[in-house]
């Protein structure tokens, strides 16, 4: 309600508000007069996301199709829009490329764009996660109630964190699909059972490289989503954060490539995307990278 104004005269004490498409519509609940003027204030987050839309795809090809795959609502975690997954299916969004999510970002406030999808069992997105230190179930949730994961494999270490863990994957009913494995996980890692690894250790998860490797799948390889606190102060040769950010996470390949092949995985690894979380202290970045480990 709060985008539209109204001016009404010789009121009724009783009115209906509801609304309906679109518009909000007054309906007086006497026969008493009722002059309706209605005109638009500021216009909502998303009324200016399709006004720039429907300039981008144009005026004659905009049609209610399109307008109803613009979010009416979504979900902020930090810088992070995460987008409901009905939003933007249509081809014709392809067609404006980078320009749309400049503009959803714009438009919604937020550095960064993601749109929930279920997990794939496709090469790289099939539903099996180990989750190399479980926590208190930050990952480990996430992956089994929205992006539902098949079985995630939890290995924790802190008996309170593992108490913790088992509790909220009760409240959430998930407790039959995570196998929590208790203790260090160089040790207790189960090998050759996952498809994407996660490995959310920081400053650095470097320990567990070698039994994240062991972790996923031999034959068909999978994702390592690998943490790390990146220092960004710049080399004297210069670069931008950016291209620090790069520079990490190919040394991170390197290094993961090098420790398969000593495994005898013989898999072609390269990096997918390097994402911020946050910044962790002055010049220090928390990152990912997410490594494919792809057999030959
Ligand atoms: C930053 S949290 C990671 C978040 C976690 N991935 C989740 O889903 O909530 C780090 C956790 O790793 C655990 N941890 C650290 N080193 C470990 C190790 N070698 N083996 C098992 N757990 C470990 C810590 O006890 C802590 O609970």
């Amino acid at each position: 309600m709060d985008s539209i104004g109204f001016e009404l005269a010789e009121m009724d004490e009783r009115l209906e508000v509801s609304q309906n498409s679109n518009d909000y519509l007054l309906h007086p609940t006497s026969t008493r007069c009722l002059k309706l003027m209605r005109k638009k204030r500021n216009s909502s987050p998303r009324d200016k996301l399709v006004a720039q839309l429907k300039d981008l795809v144009g005026q004659d090809v905009w049609c209610e199709e399109l307008e109803n795959q613009v979010p009416r609502k979504w979900e902020k975690h930090g810088d992070l829009l995460l987008l409901p997954e009905n939003s933007f299916k249509n081809e014709q969004w392809e067609t404006l490329g980078d320009k749309l999510w400049t503009a959803v970002s714009n438009c919604l406030i937020a550095e960064r764009v993601a749109m929930k999808r279920v997990i794939m069992a496709d090469d790289y997105r099939t539903p099996q996660v180990t989750l190399l230190k479980g926590s208190i179930g930050y990952f480990t949730l996430p992956y089994l109630v929205h992006a539902k994961a098949d079985i995630v494999y939890a290995c924790e270490w802190n008996p309170q964190a593992v108490s913790a863990l088992k509790h909220n994957l009760c409240l959430n009913k998930v407790q039959m699909q995570c196998h929590v494995y208790e203790g260090d996980c160089r040790k207790v890692c189960p090998s050759n059972v996952a498809d994407r690894v996660n490995l959310g250790l920081i400053p650095s998860s470097a320990l567990a490289w070698e039994v994240a490797c062991k972790a996923l799948k031999n034959k068909s390889g999978g994702i390592l989503h690998v943490h790390g606190n990146v220092d960004l102060v710049k080399p004297s040769g210069g670069g931008n954060k950016n291209h620090l950010w790069w520079k990490w996470a190919d040394e991170v390949r390197i290094e993961i490539a090098q420790l398969s092949a000593s495994l005898g995985r013989n898999w072609s690894v390269s990096v997918d995307d390097v994402h911020r979380i946050k910044s962790y202290a002055a010049n220090v970045d928390h990152l990912v990278v997410d490594i494919i480990c792809k057999p030959e």
